[in-house]
Parts: structure tokens; sequence; C-alpha cells
């Protein structure tokens, strides 16, 4: 008799962080003999990984985790589990409590390794729920299950101590820690052992790496410029990419290491917020509209041709017509190669959400479509610019919408498609002549030989809906991987 085998999906919302951290928990309940679902309707355990970075996001899990009701009353040994950024809050946690009995597994950001014990209880019929309020030590050496080969993340940093007026990240993610330089690199050779060319490095501050770990032979403590140096060191890696980035923090010495490191690619995300000091001082994000342009100034000096992407956000509480047109005069004047934009949502428990003079809704909206057309007329621009320079591009795989067309990321991680004769994997590096641009794409035509490279950024949810950016908002770290976006605010 054929023993059918057991099999789990697990569902992303959120951000990189939280695709990180389901491949990891795919990869625990492979251990434990699951195998991966294509369909949450053919699974055993479902485990959704929530994020409450926005009202939306959270009303989006609340919806995927209703509809499990009916699968359950179908199928009552089925595990309905929800982890993630949610889970941290003690307030949402109440609401699946109390609302939503067919939940019976809940754990948090900070104890994902202990889901073997926590799975054998509720196997055992216990309903669960373990949410750690603090993170322990970094757990290194946990299995994971990659969603792709050729690339993949890999976290330097966990946690947040900016505390940004208006984040929930620092509360439901933890103080900052950063994985010690070796234990990243180890991860990173392992990866280019198994085939991988692209790494990302992850981190909500990628800049402040380093902070508390112990001194190097030099005596000072290793920083982000360090580990970029090492990690270009890794054979087989092609491509190094980094995100986010706080303008902050961007030293000197980084863009340097940037500039010097060929693998690390032009790219920076360097999200802005806002651009009224008075604004960013509310928020609390220690730099200036003109510290930030001036930043700008620096980076493109130093790397001709950088990409510069960005999250704003409208709608910030006391944003006055004037403030908000303060940073639609910081977007002219950064011409960024695209932004993701969002309306402010308060999330309980910040400082901003108590703060007086909440923007209404409806000058919210106004605001962030004018926004939006800025961006994108600006952005459509500088994409023309490309048209007939010749790129360098990493095939991803052939294009959601028609696979019969190839699609790749220039090395400043805009998102080309092209059709060749020749057979392509992902991974692959390839030339291409920029052929036509759109907002958000651009559409090449395959070269030989080997030059130069450089060259929007697209949601891959966006990407997969239409070949250009659709409506009027993209993602930083909204992305469902079930290809939704949470950006869509508007
Ligand atoms: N660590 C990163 C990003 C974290 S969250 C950073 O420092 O930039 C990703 C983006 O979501 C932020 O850049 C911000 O633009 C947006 N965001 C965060 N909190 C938000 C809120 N309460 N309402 C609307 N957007 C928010
Ligand atoms: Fe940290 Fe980024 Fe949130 Fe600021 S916006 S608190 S830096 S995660
Ligand atoms: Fe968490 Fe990332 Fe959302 S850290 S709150 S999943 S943006």
């Amino acid at each position: 008799m054929e023993v059918r085998r057991r099999s789990a999906k697990v569902v992303t919302f959120g951000c990189q962080m939280n695709e990180r951290d389901s491949e990891t928990i795919m990869g625990i309940l492979s251990s434990l003999g699951f195998e991966e679902s294509s369909k949450v309707e053919d699974a055993d355990i479902v485990i959704f990984v929530t994020c409450c970075v926005r009202e939306n996001a959270e009303n989006r899990a609340f919806g995927n985790l209703g509809e499990m009701k009916r699968l359950k009353e179908g199928n009552p040994n089925l595990v309905v589990g929800m982890c993630g950024c949610m889970a941290q809050r003690s307030d949402l946690r109440e609401i699946v409590r109390a609302r939503m009995p067919w939940v019976n597994l809940v754990f948090g950001t900070h104890n994902i390794h202990r889901l073997p014990e926590l799975l054998e209880r509720v196997f055992a019929g216990e309903r669960v729920v373990e949410v750690w309020d603090e993170p322990d030590e970094v757990v290194e050496g946990l299995p994971a299950v990659r969603a792709y080969g050729h690339k993949a993340f890999v976290n330097i940093t966990y946690g947040c101590d900016n505390f940004c007026t208006y984040c929930i990240v620092p509360y439901v993610r933890g103080r900052e820690r950063s994985r010690r330089m070796e234990d990243v690199v180890a991860e990173v050779c392992d990866l280019a052992g198994s085939g991988c060319v692209e790494v990302t490095l992850l981190g909500q501050n990628v800049n402040s790496y380093g902070r508390g770990l112990p001194p190097l032979p030099s005596g000072s403590s290793p920083d982000f410029a360090d580990l970029l140096h090492e990690v270009n060191l890794v054979d087989g890696i092609r491509r190094i990419r980094f995100t986010t980035s706080h303008p902050r923090d961007f030293s000197d010495k980084m863009i340097e290491a940037v500039a010097s490191s060929e693998k690390v690619c032009e790219h920076f995300h360097l999200p802005l917020q806002a651009g009224s000091d008075r604004v960013l001082e509310m928020m609390h994000r220690g730099y200036t509209a003109e510290r930030y342009l001036a930043l700008l100034d620096r980076i493109r000096e130093a790397v001709p041709g950088a990409s510069i992407t960005t999250d704003i956000m409208v709608g910030f509480p006391g944003e006055t017509e004037e403030d908000f047109q303060a940073t639609m005069d910081v977007v002219r004047q950064a011409r960024f190669d695209a932004a993701f934009t969002f309306i402010y949502s308060p999330r309980p428990g910040t400082v901003a959400a108590r703060m007086p003079d909440q923007i209404e809704d409806e000058v919210k909206h106004d605001r962030v479509y004018r926004l939006i057309d800025l961006v994108n007329s600006i952005a459509s621009e500088v994409n023309d610019e490309l048209c007939g320079s010749i790129v360098e591009v990493m095939v991803e795989g052939p294009s959601e919408r028609d696979p019969s067309v190839l699609s790749g990321r220039t090395r400043t991680n805009k998102m080309i498609h092209w059709t060749s004769e020749k057979a392509h994997n992902p991974g692959d590096i390839v030339m291409l002549r920029v052929s036509q641009t759109r907002t958000w794409t651009l559409y090449g035509e395959e070269i030989e030989g080997r030059s130069g490279h450089r060259g929007a950024l697209t949601c891959d949810g966006h990407e997969a809906a239409g070949e250009e950016m659709q409506g009027r908002t993209a993602r930083s770290s909204g992305l469902a991987t079930d290809g939704r976006c949470d950006c869509n605010d508007v």
C-alpha cells in the first residue's frame, strides 16, 4: 500500500525577513518528514507567516486565517498555525485565540526553532500558543528549504533598535542582533557550494551591522563594510545585494566598500520616508533632507550609474501640505529609480499612533496619488535614459505572464524582459541591449559579448500581474509570496 507523505504549506506575508523565516519553517517541517504542498487545500499543516507593518497587512492575514475555518471543517486533523510579526502582538493573538478556534498553533518570531516541540504538543491534541517577548541569542544552524536555487536571502542582523516613531518592527522583531561574520560567510559559502550565485544580505538597517560583536584583531568591531569585503571573496557568488540601508548610518567607508567590491550590485534602497525636516524629526529618523541628498550625491559620485530606490510615507501625524511639498521637492531632486509609497497607518503601541493631528484618509489618499504620479514620471524618465545601453542581466526564468519571454534583473535591480533563441537557466548572466523602457520595466535584446551593467525595481507580485507596475504603489516590505502585494494602501 502506498503511504501518502504528510505535506505542509507555508503562506508568507510581509517582508524579506518573513520570506527567509518561511524557508526555515519549511526546513524544520521537511526535517520532520513533511513535503512541501503547492496548495493550502492539499496540506496537512498550513502555517501563516504574518506581517503587521500596516493595517492592510493584518487584514489580509486575518482574511486568510478566516478562510481556514471551512477547510478545517472538511478536515478536522488539519493543523493551522499562525506565526510571524502579528503573533508577537498580544492584542492580535487574543483575537485569534478568542475568535478563531480553528487555529491550533501560534508561535512568534523569536521561537521558530521550537517548532518541533510545539508541533508535537499540537499532535497530542493541545492548542498551543507560545510566543517569547524577547529574543534569545541568535540561533544558528537551522535547516532551510530555499525558495530558489540561484539566489538566496542571508540574514545579517535581526531586529531593530531604531524605534522610528511610526514603526512596529522593533516591537515585534526585538532588539538588534548581528550574526557573527564567520557565520554569515559560512552560510554564503554553503549557498555558493549548492549553486547559488546571488545573495541578498538582509537586515532592517544593514548599515548598523556589527554593533555588539566581538572586536576583530585590529581592535574594532566588524562593520558592514568589512562584511561586504568578506562576502565579496566567496567563490561562486556573482552578485551581492543588501537591504535595507538606513540613510543615517551609511558611512563613506560603506560607500567605498560597495564601490570597490565588484560583486556588490549598484543598487541602494535608501528609505527617505519624508522630505520635511520637521516630519523627519518627529519620525525620529536622524537625518535631514539636506543630509539625505548629500548622501545620494556621494553615492552617485563613487558608484556611477547606481540606481537608488526608496520608501516614502505620506500622512504622518501633523504632516501639512507644506511638509508634503517638501517631500515632493526631495523626490524631484533625488530622481529615484523607483519608490515604494505608503500611506501612514497608525500602529498601536507606537509613539506616532498617540500623536495629535492624525491626518484624514481623504488627505492621505490625495497626497499619495500626487506623490505616485511624480515618482512614476521620474522613474519613466530615468528608464528612458537607459534605452540603447548594454546591461548585465541575471536570468530569473520565464516571465510569469508569457512563458516564451524571459525575465531577469539588471545589477541595478531593474526587471527586464527579452526573448532568446538560447536555453537559459535561472542564474545565468547575459548581456542585453535595452530596446524599450516602461516606468517599471525594461525590454531588451540579447547580444554577444560582455560589458557594463546598470539599469526599475518591480515588485514580483506586480510583475506577475503585468509587465508594468500596475496601479499606483509598489512595495518594499509588503509583498506576500503568494504574489499579492500589501502595498496597495490606495
Ligand atoms: N527597516 C526598513 C524598512 C522597514 S518597514 C527601514 O528602516 O526603512 C518598510 C517600510 O514600511 C518603511 O520604510 C516605511 O516606509 C513603511 N512603514 C513602516 N511603518 C509604517 C506605518 N506605520 N505606516 C505606513 N508605512 C509604514
Ligand atoms: Fe527600524 Fe526601519 Fe522600522 Fe525604522 S522603519 S524602526 S529602521 S525597521
Ligand atoms: Fe514584520 Fe517585515 Fe512586516 S519585519 S511587521 S514582516 S515588514
